[in-house]
């Protein structure tokens, strides 16, 4: 029986962990060709291995998204492996928090330049070859829908405390995405957003295990203070986080062909919770 992404070329930013890692995975098995990113070299690695383990097509594109010649290394890989692009999931990122009072230049920029400017790029790189694509396509008869998805989270749809720099850009990610819903939609592209609340990954899991992550030289914290985790467990009208694989299925639902005439929206994928 074929499968609903048989062949699709999909893209996605920070797949050697978390809820990047189960996206690839989950549209591996539905038999897309994924080209893995991530900024450590070894879960990056790791992620193309699980999807080969399968029997799927996978390379790695490592490196930070921050990276000025980034977008066209991944978007080139994308071409020069698999001679397209169908799919793109911008879901790299990480937070690095403070009250505004204590929050530098230096944090606020990292911060935009992971979860804002980076799509950005990465989108704008994108966009030659799609229309190529597309025009080839179109002329010759057919129409074939291609997909954005970007990840915001629920700190960008209702704002968070001690998050000022992480609120803003996943709220900017939403405007870019309705922005580009309305200019791509001429190139068949759907291009829509995810917000997720609690996932439990490595960004989420208690503080007490001390992970940190190193973003160009810096060790930063990830994790949070094991009393607001539950704290902000017992909010959810689901009474619990969700998994990684629970939010790869909301991201799933925009790659499918029955999305094929959704775009510009934000899907919520919170357990239920509608505010913070
Ligand atoms: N977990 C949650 O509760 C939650 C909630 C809302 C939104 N999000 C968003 O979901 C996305 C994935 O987060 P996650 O929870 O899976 O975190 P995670 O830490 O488990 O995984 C994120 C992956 O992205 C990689 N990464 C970070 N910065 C990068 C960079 N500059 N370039 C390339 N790779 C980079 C990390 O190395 C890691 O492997 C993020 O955009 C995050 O903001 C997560």
């Amino acid at each position: 029986m074929s499968k609903k992404l048989d062949g699709k070329v999909a893209l996605i930013t920070g797949s050697g962990r978390g809820i990047g890692r189960s996206i690839a995975m989950k549209l591996a098995e539905d038999g897309a060709r994924l080209v893995i990113n991530d900024l450590d070299a070894d879960p990056a690695q790791e992620t193309v291995e699980a999807i080969k383990a399968m029997g799927g097509e996978a390379v790695a594109c490592v490196g930070s998204v921050t990276a000025p010649d980034f977008s066209e290394r991944f978007i080139g890989a994308a071409v020069e492996h698999f001679k397209g692009i169908d799919i793109i999931v911008n879901n790299a990122g990480y937070t690095w928090d403070n009250v505004i009072q204590k929050m530098t230049d230096e944090q606020w920029y990292a911060i935009m330049d992971c979860h804002l400017t980076a799509p950005f790029r990465i989108l704008r790189a994108a966009q030659p070859v799609i229309r190529a694509l597309s025009k080839a396509e179109m002329d010759g008869g057919v129409r074939k829908v291609r997909k954005v998805v970007n990840i915001s989270s629920m700190a960008g749809v209702f704002g968070n405390v001690g998050q000022s720099n992480y609120s803003a850009a996943k709220a900017g990610i939403m405007g870019l995405t309705q922005a580009l819903a309305k200019e791509w939609g001429r190139m068949n592209v759907t291009v829509n957003c995810v917000a997720f609340g609690l996932i439990k990954t490595r960004l989420t899991g208690s503080t007490a295990e001390g992970a940190t992550t190193n973003i160009d030289g810096r060790d930063i914290k990830v994790g949070v203070n094991p009393g607001l985790l539950s704290m902000m467990e017992q909010t959810i009208p689901l009474g619990r986080g969700g998994t990684p694989e629970e939010a790869a299925g909301s991201v799933y639902l925009f790659c499918i062909p029955e999305s094929d005439y959704v775009s510009g929206q934000t899907l919520i994928c919170s357990g239920g919770l509608t505010g913070m």
